[in-house]
């Protein structure tokens, strides 16, 4: 697919990364202030402070910055977000990305593998849920504070409203970016948690992609990347897919830096895999089974690592959402006439201008 971007709409945009100082996070932090972002760490590793050294001497960028946060912990994210906020050089928020996360094997075996006696004696403790507290509640605190903040940007306009050359260009901008994962679109058998945060994170993104730009003017995004080689990949994993072609994390900055930069970019899904030369007709998507069924390698020098998916979401939907996304529309194309008529108002106006401030 093509991806067009200019990297330098990034210059000067304000970027908060969840879980930046590591694998994909800490990637999107080196490219986007090798671009001249602002950018803004928050991890629960403390050697986040040392990776943000590195990043700076690495991209002659020295703003680039780490907070210490516990996504799990709401006092910590809102403490991350205020002080974001007092770094910033312009007072406002760019872009959010809910990226920190975690996969544990041990984690999901003893979930799915009950070894305490739940019938006798004292209650045993609740199995661990650490997953779904970092990648679910944590992401959701993010995004919660994030609808709050984006549309209080100095100087951003809604998403709806960035339309010309001019605007697309401007670093101000309301945007977030959600970490989802192949396992948002199929089930990792045997990683139980990660992948019902996954489908989650898809959730999340399949409400918001209609709702915010409509209610906050804030574009939301998502991106799946496949296996990637990053400290995320267990050695079990790496054992199992022995073999396989994984993905570059190169390919996954790519997509991410595609959304972040593109602001004509408002409710898109982008998986990312392995470079293979696949053969898909256009109008067949990276979801449902029969979807898979159509995909073919082939051979020739077409080799693809980011496809679009969820395109056509709300086609097969309820009638609940289906009436709901026929109102936002037409609120949306409303808000479209009131922005002409204050437009038609102001031209009118105009001549009356010049005439007041003579006679005042
Ligand atoms: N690597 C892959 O194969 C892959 C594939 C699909 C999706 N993902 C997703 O990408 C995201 C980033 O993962 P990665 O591969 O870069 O792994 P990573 O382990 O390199 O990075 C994750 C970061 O999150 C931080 N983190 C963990 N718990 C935290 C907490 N409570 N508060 C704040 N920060 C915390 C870690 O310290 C680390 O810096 C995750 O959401 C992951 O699920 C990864």
């Amino acid at each position: 697919m093509d991806l067009n971007y200019d990297p330098s709409h990034l210059a000067k945009r304000t970027i908060l990364i969840t879980g930046g100082a590591s694998g994909f996070g800490a990637a999107f932090s080196t490219r986007w202030a090798t671009a001249g972002a602002q950018i803004i760490i928050g991890d629960i590793n403390p050697a986040g402070a040392e990776v943000v050294a590195r990043m700076r001497t690495e991209t002659g960028n020295p703003d680039i910055h780490f907070i210490h946060v516990d996504v799990t912990s709401w006092t910590s994210q809102v403490n991350f977000f205020r002080e974001a906020v007092q770094l910033s050089n312009h007072g406002g928020i760019d872009a959010v990305i809910a990226n920190a996360g975690i996969s544990s094997g041990a984690e999901a075996s003893a979930f799915e593998n009950p070894s305490a006696d739940y019938m006798n004696g004292p209650v045993p403790p609740a199995p661990s849920l650490k997953t779904v507290d970092i990648n679910l509640t944590g992401t959701m605190y993010t995004v919660h504070l994030a609808l709050w903040f984006l549309p209080r940007n100095p100087g951003s306009k809604s998403c709806d409203e960035a339309k010309n050359e001019e605007e697309m260009a401007s670093p101000r901008d309301r945007h977030i970016l959600l970490m989802g994962s192949v396992a948002s679109l199929h089930p990792l058998v045997t990683q139980t948690p990660y992948t019902v945060t996954k489908h989650g994170i898809l959730g999340l993104f399949r409400c918001l992609r209609v709702s915010a730009p409509m209610t906050a003017g804030v574009r939301v995004n998502i991106i799946c990347p496949y296996y990637t080689d990053t400290p995320l990949m267990s050695g079990a994993a790496r054992a199992i897919l022995a073999g396989v072609p994984v993905g570059k994390p190169e390919d996954v900055v790519e997509a991410a830096t595609y959304l972040v930069a593109s602001k004509k970019c408002v409710g898109r899904s982008l998986v990312t895999g392995p470079r293979l030369r696949l053969d898909i007709p256009d109008n067949v998507y990276m979801y449902g089974d029969d979807a898979l069924e159509k995909v073919r390698c082939v051979g020739g020098d077409d080799e693809r690592a980011i496809w679009e998916c969820r395109l056509h979401d709300v086609d097969t939907t309820d009638m609940f959402t289906k009436r709901i996304v026929s109102v936002v529309s037409a609120v949306t194309i409303a808000k479209g006439w009131i922005g002409w008529a204050k437009g038609m108002a102001g031209a009118v106006a105009y001549p009356l201008r010049g005439w007041w401030a003579a006679k005042a």
